[in-house]
């Protein structure tokens, strides 16, 4: 959506995946505290975003409110602490007439309630999909665009539809970001099934627009809300460099408060968070697969480079190769480790690493571009995909 915002895919931490439904002001306060003091904020979130279950009802004049129980402030005050961090404030609704927590929705209210997130200062709107009893669902997200973008408000909008009717078609002129999948789960196989719808939806994405795999699982290790047992330190670094590489929203969904070593290096990797934040705006694409052994590439603003995701889904070590001329590059290539943040020299062809199983090895590729005519159309910020 050409609203100038989401230029690079939006970062930030959502209140769903670990806590569900028990949101409250102290709780969101506390994330905001923690996205500064855990370092998170210097290394690029910026979003703390309330999902479910903020709501009660409506008053007399049709106004939603908040819970006076949970939020006993408000969320005028709600925002302007967020804000008083230097971050900004998300909130949740959806299109139908009730939330997927019962809580009431936004149909028929889309204007009223735009106007009223824009009066409290809120910076990104997530509108869910539950309830939706018929609704075509680019006529009710067009609805919902057009208010936010009459609010008098810079909105984030963020289209959580799914997946459902191909929003990676229309949702570029709608949202700044749309679900390409249903709910994530704390597990290898929701994040391994998720990737494998996601990965072929690149057509629209770009500056603004963005494929919603969905939030984060990074750090909840099976405590979070939803279901899924829990992935190993190994796993949540796949499940980050594969979103990273991807263009995906980084919305982490864990206690941000209470962060391992290992979920901090996952989560604050520079390097990692580079590649994904990259000004290019290309979503990684896939470009080899031997049983599972596969290979990811994402071209970067800069020429003659690459980020490059080795993504073991077998259960056993293996070698990985990613072929220089494959990715679009000429036989010379130097090889960055973006984990390790070393450079591990200059390669002919190819580069081969081990990785383990159910792991990456994520390195950034510095040669040349194989295509001599260059990549760029236009001085756009769209390439030919190599
Ligand atoms: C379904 C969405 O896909 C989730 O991300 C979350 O927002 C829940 N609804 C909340 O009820």
């Amino acid at each position: 959506l050409s609203n100038g915002l989401a230029l690079t895919p939006p970062m930030g931490w959502n209140s769903w995946n670990k806590y569900g439904c028990n949101v409250s002001e102290s709780l969101i306060r506390s994330m905001a505290d923690a996205m500064v003091s855990s370092g998170m904020q210097a290394a690029g979130y910026q979003y703390v975003n309330v999902d479910d279950c903020w709501q009660t009802g409506r008053d007399g004049a049709g106004n939603i409110i908040a819970d006076p129980v949970k939020f006993p402030n408000g969320m005028k005050a709600l925002a302007d602490y967020v804000h008083s961090k230097g971050l900004k404030f998300g909130l949740y609704t959806d299109v139908g007439p009730m939330t997927c927590a019962g809580r009431p929705g936004s149909l028929n209210h889309e204007v009223q309630d735009a106007n009223t997130y824009a009066s409290w200062g809120v910076d990104f709107v997530k509108v869910d999909w539950c309830y939706n009893n018929g609704l075509d669902a680019q006529t009710q997200y067009t609805i919902y665009r057009d208010a936010l973008s009459n609010s008098g408000r810079a909105i984030l909008f963020s289209i959580c539809n799914w997946g459902l009717y191909n929003p990676w078609i229309w949702g570029p002129a709608t949202g700044n970001m749309w679900r390409t999948t249903g709910d994530i789960q704390d597990s290898w196989s929701s994040i391994t099934s998720i990737i494998d719808e996601n990965g072929p939806r690149a057509v629209g994405a770009g500056p603004g627009a963005w494929n919603d795999p969905d939030m984060l699982m990074v750090g909840n290790y099976g405590t979070g809300a939803i279901g899924g047992g829990g992935m190993t330190d190994t796993e949540y670094r796949s499940h980050f460099a594969m979103w990273s590489i991807m263009a995906a929203p980084l919305i982490a969904g864990n206690d941000i408060s209470n962060l391992n070593q290992a979920t901090k290096d996952i989560l604050m990797n520079s390097e990692v968070i580079a590649v994904n934040q990259d000004p290019l705006g290309k979503q990684g694409l896939l470009k080899s697969d031997i049983n599972g052994l596969q290979v990811w590439s994402k071209e970067l603003s800069t020429l003659g480079t690459r980020a490059v995701v080795l993504f073991n889904r077998s259960a056993s070590a293996a070698n990985i190769t990613v072929n220089f001329d494959n990715v679009g590059l000429n036989a010379t290539a130097s090889v960055r480790d973006l984990w390790t943040k070393t450079d591990i020299g200059s390669f002919t062809t190819s580069y081969t690493a081990n990785v383990p199983a159910h792991g990456v090895v994520m390195v950034k590729l510095t040669g040349t571009e194989s295509n001599s005519s260059g990549p760029i159309i236009s001085g756009k910020t769209y390439r030919i995909m190599a």
